[in-house]
């Protein structure tokens, strides 16, 4: 009867057959507990000063630095894909010591969105919120002695936000990992009158080598040291949930964990403990992997990529940062 039936092996087979729901691609489509779709992909584009300006990045395969004269048209492909948000990095012409273009109201980044805000006022133009591409040491903050100053560099990336805000961004995304970055960039956005700006914040964004990639890519590797001072330690998970503790108190409306594929039990719990959305950045050496991998006919690309960002998004993200996302889209259509 009924209450003899358990989970157990012996008791469930033959009655309980899993494969019932296997047999055609109808009935698995039916019961699919996890699909990706355009929008929940949230495109990276490398804005380069300029114009005319292309440079492919050799470890990237199919990304490049552009200026936002190129970029455009990518932008417009990723809309028409069904893209509904792109996260900008920019490539200043100029370094300086504190990092003086990420803060110029005519700098790269700034120009680049007011010109996308222009021309499609619809798409979600996402900044990120960092000094690494604008210091010539290259690291995330002010350095002083050696070491990066926390709490002085706060005031430099809240105003680089706002610059941002000013320029049109609808969202704003600290990566820095300074401790206080999105408390002081909701101060000063609120103080502005930009209340209703939403924050994504980095907040378990740990130091990883699959970064490498990216930092040929924005131009942006630290001078000497790493950044190990200030992102987290791969290790550890717990100290995860206070990074996002930190930061929901501090005003985020989205948090990430950064990078995805490693760190899916991070996204698991995060998703489990806390009721925001979840982003997760499938980063730059996550897709090098992929991209050579499929290059040397070792790996079906199409079936790799959506395998890894449906396990991105089963284990909990909302919505997921990709280089990938335009060739999903096209995938997703075709
Ligand atoms: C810079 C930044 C990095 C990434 C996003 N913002 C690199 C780093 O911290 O060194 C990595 C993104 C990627 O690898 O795709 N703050
Ligand atoms: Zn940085």
């Amino acid at each position: 009867d009924a209450s003899t039936i358990r989970t157990t092996a012996g008791y469930s087979f033959p009655r309980v057959r899993l494969r019932r729901l296997r047999r055609t691609e109808s009935l698995r489509a039916l019961v699919r507990e996890t699909e990706i779709s355009p929008q929940d992909l949230i495109l990276p584009l490398f804005i380069r000063e300029g114009t005319s300006v292309r440079n492919d990045i050799a470890s990237m395969p199919g990304v490049r630095q552009q200026s936002v004269d190129l970029a455009l048209s990518e932008i417009k492909t990723a809309w028409e894909l069904g893209i509904r948000a792109i996260l900008l990095f920019g490539i200043p012409d100029h370094k300086d010591e504190v990092g003086s273009q990420a803060y110029d109201e005519h700098g790269v980044v700034q120009v680049a969105v007011r010109e996308i805000k222009d021309r499609l006022p619809e798409m979600i133009v996402i900044t990120d919120v960092c000094l690494c591409e604008y210091t010539s040491h290259g690291h995330c903050g002010l350095i002083r002695d050696g070491d990066v100053q926390n709490d002085d560099s706060l005031e430099l990336l809240a105003r680089t936000a706002l610059s941002h805000v000013r320029a049109g961004a609808d969202i704003v995304a600290p990566s820095n990992m300074m401790d206080g970055t999105v408390l002081a960039i909701r101060e000063l956005l609120d103080a502005e009158g930009f209340q209703h700006v939403p924050i994504m914040a980095y907040s378990a964004k740990y130091a990883s080598c699959f970064y490498g990639p990216f930092r040929e890519a924005a131009e942006s590797a630290p001078a000497f040291g790493d950044r190990r001072s200030y992102q987290m330690d791969p290790a550890n998970v717990r100290e995860a949930i206070r990074e996002v503790d930190m930061d929901v108190i501090e005003g985020a409306d989205i948090v990430m964990v950064k990078p995805a594929l490693a760190y899916l039990d991070v996204i698991s719990k995060v998703k489990e403990r806390f009721d925001l959305p979840v982003a997760a950045y499938n980063v730059s050496g996550e897709f090098a992997m992929v991209k050579a991998a499929a290059m040397n006919g070792w790996l079906d690309e199409r079936r790799a990529v959506m395998e890894i960002l449906t396990s991105i998004k089963r284990a909990g993200a909302d919505m997921i940062i990709s280089y990938h996302s335009l060739d999903v889209c096209r995938w997703l259509s075709g």
